[in-house]
Parts: C-alpha cells; sequence; structure tokens
C-alpha cells in the first residue's frame, strides 16, 4: 500500500470531471486501497478519486466511530433524494477550512464494489453528506463552491498564505 499525494484548492486538476470506471481490475483494486490509507492518515472521512488525481469515479470513505468500516463506491449516482440538512463541512483538499452546507438528508445511491457487482443503498446522516461532498468532487466541484465569490476568495487567499508561510517554514529547517 501506497500513500498518495492530495492535490489542494485551487489546484486546476481538482476541477476536472472524473471519467466512469469501466475496468475493474487489479490496478483499481490497489487504486482504493491506497485511497483508503491515505484518507486515514490523513484523518479524513472521505477521499474521491479526483483528490489524488486520477479521474475515474471511484470514491472511499467510512464515517464510523472507530475509523474501521471502510467503503469503496464506484461509478455512484443518486437515484432519490429527499429533504435538506446542514453541516459544518471540511475537505482534505482545502485544509483548515470550514464552512455550513446544506445538501439533501437523505439518499438513495447506486453503485459498484470494486469487483464490479451492481448495489443500491441508503444513506442519511453523516453518510449522506460524507457521499454527496465526494460525489461533487468527482464531478471537479469543491465545497467552497457553495460559498458566496467574497468568502471563497478569502479561503484561497488563506491557503495561499499558510501555502507561502509554510515554504518559509522548510527553508529555515535546512
Ligand atoms: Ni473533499
Amino acid at each position: 500500500m501506497a500513500k498518495l499525494e492530495i492535490l489542494t484548492f485551487p489546484d486546476a486538476r481538482l476541477r476536472t470531471v472524473a471519467k466512469a470506471v469501466d475496468e475493474f481490475d487489479d490496478s483499481l483494486r490497489q487504486l482504493s486501497e491506497d485511497m483508503i490509507e491515505t484518507m486515514y492518515q490523513a484523518r479524513g472521512i472521505g477521499l474521491a478519486a479526483t483528490q489524488v488525481n486520477v479521474h475515474r469515479r471511484m470514491l472511499v470513505l467510512d464515517v464510523s466511530d472507530d475509523q474501521d468500516q471502510p467503503m469503496v463506491l464506484v461509478n455512484p449516482e443518486i437515484v432519490h433524494q429527499d429533504g435538506f440538512q446542514t453541516y459544518e463541512e471540511g475537505c482534505l483538499s482545502v485544509p483548515g477550512i470550514y464552512a455550513e452546507v446544506q445538501r439533501a438528508n437523505q439518499i438513495r445511491i447506486k453503485a459498484q464494489n470494486v469487483d464490479g457487482e451492481g448495489f443500491e443503498m441508503d444513506a442519511d446522516g453523516l453518510l449522506a453528506i460524507c457521499i454527496q461532498h465526494e460525489m461533487d468532487h468527482l464531478n471537479g466541484k469543491l465545497f467552497v463552491d457553495y460559498l458566496s465569490p467574497l468568502k471563497r476568495r478569502r479561503v484561497r487567499k488563506r491557503l495561499e498564505k499558510q501555502r507561502r508561510q509554510d515554504a518559509v517554514a522548510a527553508s529555515a529547517a535546512l
């Protein structure tokens, strides 16, 4: 298993619309395992392939308290949604930023597992939020896109400043 690099906002590659997965082979299984490891190491509850610069429709998530119930969704689609809920979201690609986003409360999805077997699943609460957030990534969309342009500019400036500080700290640590 290997830890993968996570792209961060405003990297243009995060805007790529992912293509359907059509080959369920060993490399897909390896990618799903690497994504799960990367998600756990980054202390995330979800990760989309887009975030590790693989533009295929696959995501991994684990919203369990003990982080021991990883799920892999390949080619996920929402077939039904109902109600609204608001939650303060974060994202491994937008580090340190949290903002309230409104999403559907209950969803029914259709997806495939890593072997290509189809299934349907109902989700609500945090699981529903996480699936919708990760599916947005597959369409090149980030949670900050739901914010006002002013707020989004502030997020971008804050991350750019953070990155400059990190660069200075790294050079000072020589
Ligand atoms: Ni995210």
